[in-house]
């Protein structure tokens, strides 16, 4: 079988690569429906931007939450709709495709998701663990010997993995990502300030004024926002300072720095030994959070760096396994099981 399409389907964002081209399509995961209909109007970034702003009828939808599949028919309706986009599968009949999951979905879950796949046309469908699509994504080298902490750091999930020898060594991860700081943000303004924002509005503002290290955090910059007053009842201009998005975003962050030691120390010691001179690599578009790097590095005692392009990571790491991927035996699974991957 040629795996012809790669997919990183992920809770707020979808990718896409061809197996001649690489990686071709970064869109939102989003899918509007009119009420009572089972094929979509619009999908991805058209679809997203109808998030909140919707007319009576219409809504919008995502196939994962928090980093698993909750709506088979939803999935595969987003993977008819890349199908579609698709060079690579316009021009063959049979085609294979390669979707990356989360390592902790239940096997419910796992072949729901190839069967989405399947009833969206493909000939044949194989899961990839989404945190081994990651590391070789950053350009980790998989089977190695030496030990390697993959985190990574999405919307919906958060996964910290120690890999050696193309095997996992110790696994932890936080079933919520870096959205839940947008809603703790949107939550903040509301009771304490008295103002309603829109979730895109709270995604601005979070990387605007976001950091893991609050006690280093400028805090005399301001922002400008645009929400309801909810005494006025209208819409207003108002000014943010640091400290309510430091505190949505230290919530999330010092679990997450707990999960991650957690898992260092769950490790066999040797591995552990390892990673003073490997370090952790940050993976995921949460990675891009200010200084989440230093902390998690404080929070371990060892370096830690954020992966170029850390969003795009998944993918192109796919993209590497589509090409071959009799290596990576352990981190596939098919609708028959998968070899390592239980
Ligand atoms: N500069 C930034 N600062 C902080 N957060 C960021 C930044 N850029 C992107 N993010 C956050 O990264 C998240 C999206 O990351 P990504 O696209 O990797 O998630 P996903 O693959 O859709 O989700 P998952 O893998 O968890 O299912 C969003 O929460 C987004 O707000
Ligand atoms: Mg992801």
């Amino acid at each position: 079988m040629h795996w012809d399409i790669g997919i990183d389907l992920g809770t707020q964002n979808v990718r896409m690569a061809e197996l001649k081209e690489g990686p071709v399509l970064t869109a939102s995961a989003a899918l509007a429906f009119r009420d009572g209909s089972r094929a979509p109007i619009c999908a991805g970034d058209i679809a997203e931007r109808l998030v909140g702003r919707t007319c009576e009828g219409v809504s919008v939808s995502y196939p994962l939450r928090d980093g698993v599949l909750e709506n088979n028919l939803y999935a595969a309706r987003m993977f008819q709709w890349l199908f579609k986009r698709s060079e690579g599968v316009n021009t063959r009949r049979r085609f294979g495709a390669m979707i990356t999951c989360a390592p902790f979905a239940r096997p419910v879950q796992r072949e729901a998701m190839l069967n989405a796949a399947l009833d969206a046309g493909a000939a044949d469908a194989l899961l990839v663990r989404s945190d081994a699509a990651a590391a070789l994504g950053a350009g980790l080298d998989l089977n190695g010997p030496e030990a390697k902490l993959l985190v990574d750091v999405g919307a919906g999930k958060i996964t910290a993995t120690l890999f050696t020898f193309g095997r996992v060594a110790a696994f932890g991860y936080l079933p919520y990502g870096m959205n839940r700081i947008d809603d703790r943000i949107r939550r903040i303004l509301r009771t304490d300030y008295g103002y309603r924002v829109g979730k895109a509005s709270a995604v601005e503002i979070k990387h605007t004024l976001g950091s893991a290290m609050p006690d280093k955090a400028p805090r005399d910059i301001i922002m400008h926002a645009t929400g309801i007053g909810m005494l006025q009842r209208a819409p207003m201009n108002f000014d943010i300072e640091t400290r309510p998005v430091l505190d949505a975003c230290e919530d999330v962050v010092a679990e997450l720095a707990r999960m991650c030691s957690a898992v260092i120390d769950n490790a066999p010691e040797e591995l552990s030994a390892d990673l003073n001179d490997a370090g952790a690599v940050l993976t995921g578009g949460g990675a891009m959070l200010t200084e989440l790097d230093r902390r998690i590095g404080q929070a371990l005692g060892i370096p830690c760096r954020v992966a170029d392009a850390p969003e795009t990571c998944a993918i192109r790491g796919l993209w590497k396994i589509m090409q071959d991927p009799a290596p990576y035996r352990g981190a596939i699974q098919g609708l028959q099981g998968g070899e390592g991957w239980q």
